[in-house]
């Protein structure tokens, strides 16, 4: 075993050292900082000296084929997947790569995966209300009897997500898109600073999807939010800075316009939707 990896477990072992309470320092940086990131699965490196920056608040948009590396990406800021090299830093104090995947959610990166993973028997409040008393650091006190403080947070977040009307409803009666709501306002009940989102339209209907543009956008700068999305005519509808992933490096970042008339991006695209 490596001296670093060695290293890097024992700080694991010790995460209470670094109270996850300390908060993200980014008066002098980015608040996600990933650089040199190099990960292979079974010698096919997936991802390739991949650097990346996200400032705070921001909304960021990732493209790119399948297999560059996008998910796999998401992996490693959550803990999920440890690089073979590289640094991946959240605001300029917690040093990622030293951190298990539970502590790295508690430090505030919530990710919203594909399937939504609600519970269709409780209704959309219980649903959020779980979520809530899954995070004892944001409500320490919480107890049988929810306190007022909760019960705003809940409302908020349910007028955040459009569900306010369908509150008492079990999540079971909602629709693919409402679902997938409900699950972004699980997110938003544990306060976290950087959301990941990983293809959050699929399936959706056309209406659908325009309210999601106008959800994300709308976490936008409250939070930063990680897009992650194939869906071209969604990624234009919400694109601030967009990053073109490509066999596990950056290929192009800019504005939508900017990366849709690369030629290189052009080149990689050539025969998909894009
Ligand atoms: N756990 C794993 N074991 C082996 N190979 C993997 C693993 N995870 C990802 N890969 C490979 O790494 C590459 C990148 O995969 P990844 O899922 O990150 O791509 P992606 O950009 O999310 O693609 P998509 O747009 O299809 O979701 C692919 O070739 C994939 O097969
Ligand atoms: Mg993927």
């Amino acid at each position: 075993m490596s001296l670093l990896t060695e290293f890097a477990q024992r700080d694991r072992v010790f995460d209470f050292l670094t109270p996850s309470e300390s908060p993200v320092d980014v008066r002098h940086g980015p608040i996600l900082y990933l650089e040199d990131v190099n990960v292979s699965f079974d010698g096919f490196r997936a991802i390739n000296n991949l650097s990346l920056t996200i400032d705070d608040g921001e909304l960021r948009c990732i493209i790119g084929p399948n297999g560059a590396g996008k998910t796999t990406m998401m992996d490693i800021i959550t803990g999920k997947t440890r690089p073979d090299s590289g640094s991946v830093w959240f605001g300029s104090r917690h040093n990622l790569l030293m951190k298990s995947e539970p502590y790295i959610a508690s430090l505030g990166i919530g990710r919203k995966f594909q399937k939504p993973t609600v519970f269709e028997a409780l209704t959309v409040f219980e649903n959020l209300e779980l979520a809530m008393a899954a995070n004892k650091k944001v409500f320490p006190t919480l107890t049988a009897k929810m306190t007022g403080e909760a019960r705003d947070r809940i409302d908020e977040v349910l007028a955040t997500i459009g569900l306010a009307e369908l509150r008492e409803r079990p999540a079971g009666i909602l629709s693919h898109g409402q679902k997938q709501w409900l699950e972004i306002g699980m997110l938003l009940m544990q306060k976290p600073r950087l959301l990941l989102v990983d293809e959050p339209v699929a399936g959706m209907t056309e209406q659908e999807m325009e309210r999601t543009a106008e959800l994300l956008i709308s976490l936008a700068g409250k939070q930063s939010v990680v897009v992650v999305e194939h869906d071209m005519g969604f990624i234009r509808s919400i694109a601030r800075k967009v990053t073109v992933l490509h066999q596990g490096s950056v290929l192009a970042e800019g504005t939508m316009d900017q990366v849709s008339n690369d030629p290189e991006v052009i080149k990689v695209y050539l025969g998909e939707e894009a």
